[in-house]
């Protein structure tokens, strides 16, 4: 398996303009042996499907590893020349704006569409979701009481202020957590509720989200809003000090009573001038499939997008809850109203 890491925009500027070698020898109705997929997707257990997929088909999975908006961008300035076949990303909103600037095309499978539910895929099947990830609130048992805990909206409580821990406003997760506020109560709401968590939190945001639960277990606050599968991570980690801090807080499913919890997915979207389509769908159909989304999901604590596939353990001890259902486009189409928002409101 290739891996090129691209770490810099002048990295992905100067590989440009050359097109795979394999697209050229490769002749219309030839067996495609070779798939590009452009990543943003950080985890280990990627690797280890892909290289699954080229033993059982020996396909070869060309790995592009780099920010979403950058490979949206190399795919832009590549145009009909792009070696990508693939565009994974860890949100729905990437694929949106993919899709948008013309840069994807119809996934054509009876395979993928059965495997996934319509409303994790767009509505032209240009990407699917392979993945979900919930945004919850941990929280430290000690120092919560659980029945002040209900809603996102909740958190803007005077109870709470000073206790908050959430990353930057720069952050897909935060965005995409605001754009499915913009869309179900407008922006003058989201615009409240973004001044509310401001005042409330513990400190000026920094971190990823696995540093939100550590400032928990250190008692520089008492709750945080997170991803799942970071609680998974956190408690089944080989570092002490991080498996100390996913077990030292509770988990808590916002929005029960109403729309749900905000769930967002990581997805695929097939590239419109891909050059191998046929293995890219082969690829996406393996990904979609139930044992592979068991090992998919469960080795990285995510849910799985195809229902058939069992949840991990670890995710099943969470409990079931109720998923915000909201069409994952909107994600897309309310990113720019979110990220205006989070500057009005000072969210840094
Ligand atoms: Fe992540």
């Amino acid at each position: 398996m290739k891996l090129f890491i691209l770490f810099t925009f002048t990295a992905v500027l100067l590989s440009c303009g050359n097109p795979s070698s394999e697209s050229t020898t490769e002749g219309a109705g030839a067996e495609e042996k070779t798939v590009t997929l452009y990543t943003h997707r950080h985890y280990d257990v990627d690797k280890e499907i892909y290289a699954a997929f080229e033993k059982e088909t020996g396909i070869e999975v060309n790995v592009v590893k780099a920010g979403a908006d950058e490979l949206i961008q190399k795919m832009e300035i590549e145009g009909d020349q792009s070696p990508a076949d693939l565009l994974l990303t860890v949100d729905a909103g990437r694929l949106v704006r993919a899709h948008e600037k013309g840069l994807l095309q119809p996934i054509t499978s009876d395979v993928v569409s059965g495997s996934i539910p319509a409303y994790l895929r767009a509505e032209d099947d240009s990407w699917v979701g392979l993945t979900k990830r919930a945004r919850v609130i941990v929280y430290h048992p000690d120092r919560v009481d659980t029945s002040k805990l209900s809603t996102y909206e909740a958190l803007v409580d005077p109870e709470w202020k000073g206790r908050i821990l959430i990353r930057s406003s720069g952050n897909i997760y935060n965005q995409s957590l605001l754009a499915s506020i913009v869309a179900h109560a407008g922006e003058d709401a989201a615009k409240t509720w973004a001044e509310g968590m401001v005042t409330n939190f513990a400190r000026r945001p920094k971190g990823n989200d696995r540093d939100q639960v550590k400032a928990i277990l250190a008692g520089e606050g008492d709750l945080a809003v997170i991803n799942t599968y970071y609680l998974g991570l956190l408690r089944n980690a080989t570092d002490e000090q991080s498996a100390k801090a996913g077990n030292a807080v509770k988990i808590f499913f916002p929005n029960q009573d109403g729309r749900g919890t905000h769930v967002n997915i990581s997805g695929i979207g097939l590239a419109k001038y891909a050059p191998h389509a046929e293995a890219a769908t082969r690829l996406i159909e393996y990904l979609a499939s139930k044992p592979v989304q068991e090992r998919f999901a469960s080795i990285n604590y995510e849910y799985p997008a195809n229902p058939e596939a069992k949840i991990s353990e670890e995710l099943e001890s969470w409990g079931s809850f109720k998923e915000d259902k909201l069409p994952l486009t909107k994600l897309g189409e309310m990113n720019r109203a979110a990220v205006m928002t989070f500057d009005v409101a000072g969210w840094e």
